[in-house]
């Protein structure tokens, strides 16, 4: 057993190595407990692989796809026949009147651009009744397993940022009414930011400074928290997947479910039409044969503009960030080894020369995305809905996609029940 000095030692060694010796600056001014603490969470990171990630800054993403692009062939939900919409959705209502699929709110973001103090499941909008998004989600979550007769599952992913004051959040609100065992609250993984220089640094003078690794990190955190096993306990075959921030999301749809079913693939995934040929979002796709979201900027213009024989984008599927998971295929995808995308974005941190909290504006943050996954995958169902029924983001606090613009929408969609 080596004693918390000799450990500190070999530590400060291999850091020096390094030029990470910074972590330790403020070590001599610990009581014991926060040394301790600070050399656990120094050994748990994976130094190559901050130092692989930091070489790889600037360079294209080595697993990004090649190949050939072709269309994915989407389902339109308002072409099918009513009938067909009908069967669908009595599908999908059986399986959750069988308890065979949990809900899934991502809430582990930041929420930077919104910048509202605490977790983004706590907004209030605007709307007369001042529920929370989290509120809202958890009346879509009601009236479904009213319909269906059955309670679904509601897992919610946070981080070790907003895991308590979420919990807490619930809690004060007797759990919207929704029952504390129907809800598994359960922290995603951080990984390390860094500075322009590559230095790792520290949030306070005993703790490594991380930010939550992505919502592509949910497989490996519902694995590693007991979510998948907890599923599995209820008898949850599949997952229905979605934001926090769209306040018009159709919460554990069934016709979504029931289309899922229906398709024989193994993960399933919401879109909308883009309006314009060059509007700035991913679009779904193939390439070299596997499903994937190709960014805006990676199109050719040709086929961003190539339009149908109805006149409709033939790459113009537009990813909601709503999806279905085969349970399986979710706990495969937990070890997929997903490709880190580097965002540049301020960070909070405690300086090494002075000791006192400092502003970093143009830091290094490292995220997974989770539709990285869909090329792991042999094929894709993706269902176009109507943007303007079932999309209304809150990313901003003012203009385009803000809540101002969300409360909107979602006055305009629920109208009727707020006449009532
Ligand atoms: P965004 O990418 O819009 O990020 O997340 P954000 O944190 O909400 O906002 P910004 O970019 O900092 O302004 C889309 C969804 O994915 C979740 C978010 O909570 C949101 O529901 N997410 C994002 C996570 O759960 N974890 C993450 O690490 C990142």
């Amino acid at each position: 057993m080596f004693s918390t000095e000799e450990k500190k030692e070999a530590l400060q060694e291999k850091l020096k190595r390094i030029g990470q010796d910074g972590l330790l600056a403020f070590y001599e001014e610990l009581n014991e407990a926060e040394k301790s603490a600070l050399l656990c969470d120094i050994e748990a990171i994976d130094l190559p692989l901050m130092e692989r990630l930091y070489q790889t800054i600037g360079k294209p993403l080595s697993d990004s796809a090649a190949g050939e692009i072709e269309p994915i062939g989407g389902t339109d939900a308002a072409s099918l026949p009513a009938t067909e919409r009908e069967r669908l959705y009595r599908i999908g209502l059986n399986e959750l009147a069988a308890g065979r699929m949990a809900a899934l709110t991502m809430a582990g973001g930041q929420g930077t651009r919104l910048g509202h103090t605490g977790p983004k499941g706590t907004y209030d909008i605007g709307l007369p009744s001042h529920k929370s998004l989290f509120e809202i989600q958890c009346c879509g979550l009601k009236k479904i397993s009213e319909e269906a007769g059955r309670t679904v599952p509601w897992y919610i992913m946070t981080s070790r940022i907003n895991h308590d004051e979420t919990t807490a959040f619930f809690a004060a609100h007797d759990y919207f009414g929704y029952g504390r065992e129907n809800i598994y609250f359960f922290p995603q993984m951080m990984i390390p930011a860094m500075d322009r220089e590559g230095r790792l640094l520290l949030e306070n003078k005993y703790t490594v400074l991380k930010s939550p690794n992505g919502n592509g990190g949910l497989f490996a955190s519902l694995l590693q928290s007991g979510g998948i096993e907890d599923m599995r306990r209820r008898g949850v075959t599949r997952i229905f997947i979605c934001g926090i921030d769209n306040c018009l999301v159709k919460m554990a749809d069934p016709l979504f479910l029931g289309f899922f079913e229906e398709s024989g693939e193994k993960a399933a995934a919401k879109s909308f039409l883009k309006r314009t040929a060059d509007e700035k979002a991913g679009v779904f796709c193939k390439r070299g044969g596997a499903p994937c979201v190709i960014e805006y900027t990676e199109i050719p213009k040709a086929l961003a503009e190539q339009k149908d024989e109805q006149g409709t984008w033939v790459y113009g599927d537009t990813n909601v960030l709503n999806y279905i998971f085969e349970l399986d295929t979710a706990e495969r995808l937990a070890d997929a080894g997903l490709p880190y995308h580097i965002a540049v974005k301020k960070l909070n941190y405690i300086d090494f020369r002075t000791g006192t909290p400092a502003i970093l504006p143009d830091g290094y943050k490292f995220e997974l995305f989770l539709f990285d996954a869909f090329s792991r995958l042999d094929g894709l169902a993706v269902l176009r809905i109507e943007r303007t029924e079932e999309f209304a983001p809150v990313k901003n606090l003012t203009g385009i996609d803000s809540a101002e613009t969300a409360r909107e929408m979602y006055l305009n969609i629920h109208k009727e029940e707020l006449l009532q």
